[in-house]
């Protein structure tokens, strides 16, 4: 059975651009396109609390946002088979589960909540840090197109995944794909030169995350691939990187993987400050 990509959307700015952006995407990968809303009767959902005809007056309203969402989709895109579901719960929990059945799962940045200047809402943290399924998500400002894509690679198999995604993602555009290993020379207080030879470890690096790469070229050769070995916080290289990518991915952990911690800390610092839509992908053995 073909799986879709799922878009939710809240009716708010951001989720119109993550609207856009999932119907593009299923344009490009010849898929259907599910647009879901999910409704949260939590804070009526008191004994105490009764509001005539309620349902039906939640219910209308998640309609029209999803109406206007299908319109939004099909626009433009004849071929595009748009779907929209109206689902009951808590929306993070409701989206986890949505993301199980797709092929990736779109939802903007933000939403109608949280308190402004916020730059990644709970939700969107939430469902990135737990879904099965690459999440995308989608900032409401309007991107400026590129023509390239960004992945942030570490040598782990934790952020292999990524590269995959990342790959099939610019062959589709058939866009150039930038791989970028950002390291830390580490600083210690009593000892602060460990290191004497700084050139000599960036080479010992870009000979590891070249050779790692290598047979990833082979596998996809029309893809035009630029390696660049930073010597930075890999947040601010992959942010810096986002100012001029379409799409930045990245696993959802890396070398330091802790299991403990559902979002590693540079795919949660990337998601709150990257400038283009975002892509967290997250490895079979993580989500199980
Ligand atoms: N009820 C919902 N139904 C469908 N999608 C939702 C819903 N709530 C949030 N989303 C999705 O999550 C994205 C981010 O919204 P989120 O709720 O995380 O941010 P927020 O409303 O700004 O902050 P918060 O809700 O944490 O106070 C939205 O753009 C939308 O794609
Ligand atoms: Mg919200």
């Amino acid at each position: 059975m073909t799986q879709p990509i799922v878009v939710a959307t809240d009716g708010s700015p951001a989720a119109a651009a993550a609207v856009t952006w999932a119907a593009d995407d299923a344009v490009r990968k010849g898929l259907p396109l599910r647009i879901v809303h999910v409704l949260d009767r939590l804070p009526y959902d008191l004994p105490r609390y009764e509001i005539p005809d309620f349902e039906d007056r939640l219910s209308q309203a998640g309609r029209r946002i999803l109406d206007e969402a299908a319109q939004a989709a099909r626009e433009g895109r004849p071929g595009l088979e748009v779907t929209t579901e109206l689902l009951f719960g808590d929306p993070a929990h409701v989206l986890r589960d949505q993301a199980g059945g797709s092929a990736e799962l779109v939802m903007g940045s933000r939403g109608l909540g949280g308190f402004r200047g916020m730059l990644l809402g709970s939700v969107s943290a939430n469902v990135a840090g737990h879904a099965e399924a690459p999440v995308v998500v989608v900032r409401a400002t309007p991107a400026t197109p590129h023509n390239e894509i960004v992945v942030g690679f570490d040598g782990s198999e934790e952020s292999k995944p990524a590269l995959v995604y990342a790959f099939e993602a610019a062959r589709l555009r058939g866009c150039p794909l930038r791989v970028i290993y950002a390291y830390q020379i580490p600083v210690y207080t009593y000892a602060p030169v460990v290191v004497d030879d700084v050139e000599e470890l960036r080479r010992v690096q870009e000979d590891f995350i070249r050779t790692e790469l290598e047979s990833w070229h082979d596998k996809h050769p029309e893809v035009e691939t630029r390696l660049e070995v930073v010597c930075s916080h890999p947040v601010t290289a992959l942010v810096e990187a986002s100012e001029d990518a379409d799409l930045l991915v990245v696993g959802s952990h890396g070398r330091r993987a802790l299991t403990a911690v559902l979002l590693g800390s540079v795919s949660r610092g990337v998601l709150h400050h990257a400038r283009c839509p975002v892509a967290v992908v997250r490895s079979k053995r993580e989500a199980s």
